[in-house]
């Protein structure tokens, strides 16, 4: 693989600004990143790291600011092609829109393209690592990871579980049958290149109990793997979940009981949480995961970042009841649901959430979502002026938080101004 030094505008995260201010977070006006072997090498002062490495050939961002990969902790890769479907709520939207779309996933060639396109895009958008749910079909796994193992990618997804008859016929495993293709995934992909396995039970509506016993057991039996599924979304779901779990003390519950509750959990949404749940999650030490776009655009509710505090917080697109690609936009809709909940989010504190923060959701902050010598050379250089609109704000910047947040407020991928992935130009 060919060293290479990247130099522009950079911001290195030494700690997480939101516990630590923005004295953790160092910028450099002419910075340089030497990637060698897929990782970062060196990081510093360009002239320092060019006089250090002469002979490595260099490409100058200019005024571009190196950022990591973007990592998105939460998306649907098969809901790719209903994006943006008008005017339902999440268990109507669900029904009329993406069940009808993951039946189509029983076809190699259709999960195949959708993945394809799908991950195109996502690189476009600058991100470079995504937890992705796919469908009940064991093909549609398959598709996802060869597509990101061609891409190079670091990428983690699961055969999404559902046996219940909530969930339609055409979208129905069983308890044991989820439990042996979730395995034999598994065993094909979890650790094979950037790729882990990621046991999914979809959410507890759309499960038995004996199916989430039978998800649990695996997860006990394989520790390293995450577990993903969706918690307290909206109040109608939670109602559903009560009728169909009269036994559990709440949402949680319906995890905790059948061995999904652990540290390398990972709740998406998590938004009408009862105390209970806020305690038994921090106590755990697990994860939940922050889908502002998604939130808003299905009328699920307003996330309480303030759980930062206690909990590990992930942000993401979760594409397709998400209605971006982009974790700008995304970073946006934090913003915004912050300013509707009391708290201004700092451009510092989104960026982070955008790239450490959600790697250290998915246990993967020793490896990706930092400008730092030893992680994985996936990088998104950022132009701070890709629109008329953006480029004149950007103008009055009085430093770099100022400069940067018209990008994040107002940019697409229109802004990405290229993508690394290991130490690799892609596009
Ligand atoms: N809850 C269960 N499945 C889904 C899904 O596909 N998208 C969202 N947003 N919530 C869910
Ligand atoms: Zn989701």
């Amino acid at each position: 693989m060919t060293d290479r030094l990247l130099t522009g505008q950079m911001l290195e995260f030494e700690a997480d600004p939101f516990a630590a201010g923005l004295g953790a977070v160092r910028h450099t006006r002419r910075g340089a990143v030497l990637l060698h072997d897929g990782r970062i090498a060196a990081v510093g002062d360009a002239d320092m790291v060019r006089a250090a490495h002469p002979r490595v050939p260099v490409t100058d961002h200019g005024d571009h600011l190196i950022l990591p990969g973007f990592v998105d902790a939460h998306a649907h890769y098969p809901q790719t092609a209903i994006i943006a479907s008008w005017g339902k709520r999440l268990i109507d939207w669900l029904n009329s829109y993406t069940f009808p779309e993951e039946m189509r996933f029983d076809d190699p060639a259709y999960a195949a393209d959708v993945a394809a396109r799908y991950l195109d895009l996502l690189v476009a958008n600058g991100t470079t690592t995504v937890s992705s749910y796919c469908t009940i079909h064991p093909e549609s796994v398959d598709a996802f990871f060869g597509a990101a193992q061609s891409r190079g990618l670091r990428a983690l997804a699961g055969k999404t579980c559902m046996d219940r008859d909530t969930a339609p016929k055409a979208l129905r495993d069983t308890a044991q049958g989820a439990y042996d293709d979730s395995r034999a995934l598994l065993e094909r992909w979890h650790g094979v290149d950037r790729l882990s396995y990621v046991i999914t039970p979809r959410f507890s509506p759309t499960s038995t109990a004996a199916q989430l016993d039978a998800l649990g057991a695996l997860w006990a039996e394989h520790p390293d793997c995450l577990m993903q599924t969706h918690l307290s979304e909206q109040v109608d779901e939670i109602a559903w979940m009560r009728g169909l779990y009269p036994g559990a003390r709440d949402y949680l519950d319906t995890y905790e009981a059948h061995g999904l509750l652990g540290a390398r959990g990972v709740y998406g949404h998590a938004i009408h949480l009862e105390p209970r749940e806020v305690d038994r999650l921090a106590e755990v030490g697990a994860a939940v995961v922050h889908c502002p776009t998604s939130n808003s655009f299905i009328g699920s509710g307003l996330f309480d970042m303030g759980l930062r505090a206690r909990l590990r917080v992930g942000l993401a697109t979760d594409t397709g009841g998400g209605s971006s690609f982009s974790m700008l936009r995304t970073m946006a809709a934090a913003y915004e649901i912050g300013q509707l909940r009391g708290i201004a989010l700092h451009p510092a504190e989104l960026l982070w959430l955008a790239t450490a923060g959600s790697a250290r959701a998915l246990h993967l902050d020793d490896t990706i979502g930092r400008i730092a010598v030893g992680m994985e050379a996936d990088i998104t250089v950022l132009d701070l002026a890709s629109t008329p609109a953006i480029a004149q704000r950007a103008a009055r910047a009085n430093d770099i938080w100022e400069a940067v947040f018209p990008t994040i407020m107002m940019g697409d991928d229109r802004a990405i101004a290229q993508v690394y992935v290991a130490g690799t130009p892609v596009g």
